[in-house]
């Protein structure tokens, strides 16, 4: 894996013999990041290269359907999880000859809590004599701290411009550690680093007539926020998620700020808001909420409209000059009493909030109408999460709420004079521990008449002033731009839905990408069908099949166990230094 500048590409090879004195069916099955794209796909056999093509969605399906009509087996079907998800296939072997797969993925990294995670899963299924990970990181300004997580950790790892971590285990140790048993490696490798960063307009990369820009200034004072949690306590909550919702609000009402105002707002068939106000977080008033957030029982139907409208309504009537209003919608069912009709919900709801404040939906569980919550977001500045519904619902909540508990600044607008091609440019929060990443091309290549400049609302007047320097960018570019065109496309209509859906279409088949708009058709040798690759959505969980016989697939939602290298060796090189850590 090599990352540059927070993107990362990720190869993972696979070289496997059939030792076996007939011909066998050999499987590659590997597990990639949800956020990232597949760009390549190779199979190598017998000096014989297959190279995976990525088509349009309908093209690739139907060369699919025809191999189907045939009575030939095809198809090739991932699952998502909860930040994994899943690519099968497999081939057929002659006597003692060797396949390699090779598959690479690419990702922006996205800076949470003030880190960037990378997350490498490993699964061989059987000891292996050549196991290495390989890892790059190349980051200006300089890494200024790095962990590896399973309990891996050196101080000495602080200030380090380039990072690699290097895991090179031998077939002894891959049955020895922690999560691996007689099958081998099984878990993952997550490396977790930030930059350096200060409180100027950041850094700008450019190369290629390509830029890109990182904007995530510290040193700025927080603004308070008007915060109001509607929170569902229908029939369907009932039991651990009604247990996990109030303890996580007891926790986040406990972590308010006192100069913060808040409102608590539950509801079923109807809606019952804590106070009709929104009131400070000093004492009195979060020891009196939290009360009333232990008490918070489930019963009855789900009216998000009614509810929506209300806390929208709270918000609009107690603005507070200087301060970042917030809503949060918790829910883990579709609408099924007042206005149930999700169209008209999110119009209700677009013009309640009239573009002022953003409002994050979290869909609890697997029951929720998530692209209905996704949809709502995007169209008033927010973003939707899903809460799995697992023991650590209550953690993931806490988690959720952390990233939007420190708002730095609001209404920001990054402005590049002589830029063209933008991704998005204005956000109306920039939160402490986030990162903004904005892309675009230079105009006619001419830096000299390149100027960006960002404006936003913050407590104190701050100057900001940009630094420019070398980069890689053009693939940063195009994936920042696909993943934008597909938000925005779900929240179009008709022709302009249509218009997205192209672009993504153009940028995905121009720099290979498997979006949910393109496939990636894996040739295979003769006698053996072409196989399809596609994104599967979010919550996607299985195939639709089509008949035929498809690649294994399993659900990864329920993995939760991370590897833990103890008894294995990894070696973190800094700049040539060698450490070995135990
Ligand atoms: C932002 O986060 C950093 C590190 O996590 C912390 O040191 C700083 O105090 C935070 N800023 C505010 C205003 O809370
Ligand atoms: C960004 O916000 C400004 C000010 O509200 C507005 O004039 C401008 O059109 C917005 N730009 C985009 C690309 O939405």
């Amino acid at each position: 894996s090599t990352v540059t500048d927070g993107y990362a590409i990720t190869i993972i090879t696979s070289r496997v013999v059939n030792r076996r004195d007939q011909p066998t069916e050999i499987e590659f099955h590997v597990k990639i990041p949800k956020n990232a794209f597949i760009s390549q796909f190779k199979m190598s056999i017998e000096g014989q290269m297959y190279d995976g093509v990525v088509k349009a969605k309908e093209e690739a399906q139907q060369q699919y359907s025809e191999a189907m009509s045939r009575g030939q087996s095809a198809g090739l079907v991932s699952s998502v999880g909860r930040s994994l998800e899943e690519f099968t296939t497999s081939v057929t072997v002659a006597a003692h000859q060797k396949v390699t797969f090779e598959l690479t993925h690419e990702e922006l990294l996205k800076r949470r809590l003030g880190q960037y995670e990378l997350q490498i899963y490993a699964r061989p299924m059987q000891p292996v004599n050549d196991f290495k990970i390989d890892v790059s990181i190349y980051e200006q300004p300089d890494i200024v701290f790095s962990v590896v997580k399973g309990g891996l950790n050196h101080p000495n790892l602080a200030t380090i411009g380039a990072l690699d971590v290097h895991f090179h285990p031998t077939v002894e140790q891959q049955t020895l550690c922690g999560a691996c048993g007689d099958d081998g490696l099984n878990g993952d490798l997550v490396i977790v680093y930030d930059v350096f960063r200060d409180d100027t307009l950041g850094h700008l990369k450019e190369s290629d007539g390509f830029f890109v820009h990182h904007f995530a200034p510290t040193g700025l004072a927080r603004i308070s926020k008007n915060v109001i949690f509607v929170i569902d306590q229908s029939g369907s909550m009932h039991g651990r998620k009604m247990r996990q919702t109030r303890a996580a609000l007891v926790h986040i009402l406990a972590d308010l700020a006192t100069d913060d105002y808040f409102g608590l707002i539950t509801f079923n068939h109807a809606v019952h808001p804590w106070k009709r106000e929104l009131v400070q977080a000093n004492e009195h008033n979060v020891g009196i909420a939290k009360e009333f957030a232990r008490t918070i029982e489930d019963s009855g139907l789900t009216d998000i409209n009614s509810a929506l409208l209300e806390g929208a309504k709270m918000l609009n009537q107690n603005p507070r000059d200087g301060s970042a209003s917030i809503l949060i919608l918790l829910t883990d069912g579709d609408p099924t009493t007042g206005e149930t009709n999700p169209v008209k919900i999110q119009k209700n709801v677009m013009r309640a909030i009239n573009k002022k404040f953003p409002l994050y939906c979290l869909g609890f569980g697997h029951d929720v109408n998530f692209e209905f919550l996704e949809k709502m977001s995007l169209e008033n500045s927010g973003v939707a999460r899903r809460i799995y519904d697992d023991a650590d619902a209550d953690l993931q909540l806490k988690g959720f709420y952390a990233e939007v508990a420190t708002p730095l600044l609001t209404n920001v607008m990054l402005i590049y004079e002589g830029g063209a091609n933008l991704t998005q440019t204005n956000f109306s929060h920039y939160y402490n521990g986030s990162e903004i990443v904005v892309a675009g091309q230079i105009t006619d290549n001419n830096i000299e008449t390149f100027s960006p400049r960002v404006v936003a609302i913050s407590v104190r007047v701050t100057v900001m002033t940009a630094s420019m320097s070398e980069s890689n960018t053009r693939r940063l570019w195009a994936y920042l731009t696909v993943k934008q065109l597909l938000d925005k496309e779900l929240q179009l209509d008709g022709e302009e839905k249509e218009r997205a859906k192209q672009e993504v279409l153009e940028l995905s088949l121009k720099y290979r990408f498997v979006t949910p708009h393109t496939s990636m058709v894996v040739t295979k040798p003769p006698g053996e069908n072409a196989q399809v690759l596609h994104k599967p959505k979010e919550g996607e969980k299985h195939p639709s099949p089509q008949g035929g016989s498809f690649g294994i697939v399993q659900s990864s939602a329920d993995y939760d166990g991370k590897l833990y290298f103890n008894t294995c060796a990894l070696f973190i090189v800094l700049k040539g230094n060698l450490t070995h850590l135990h």
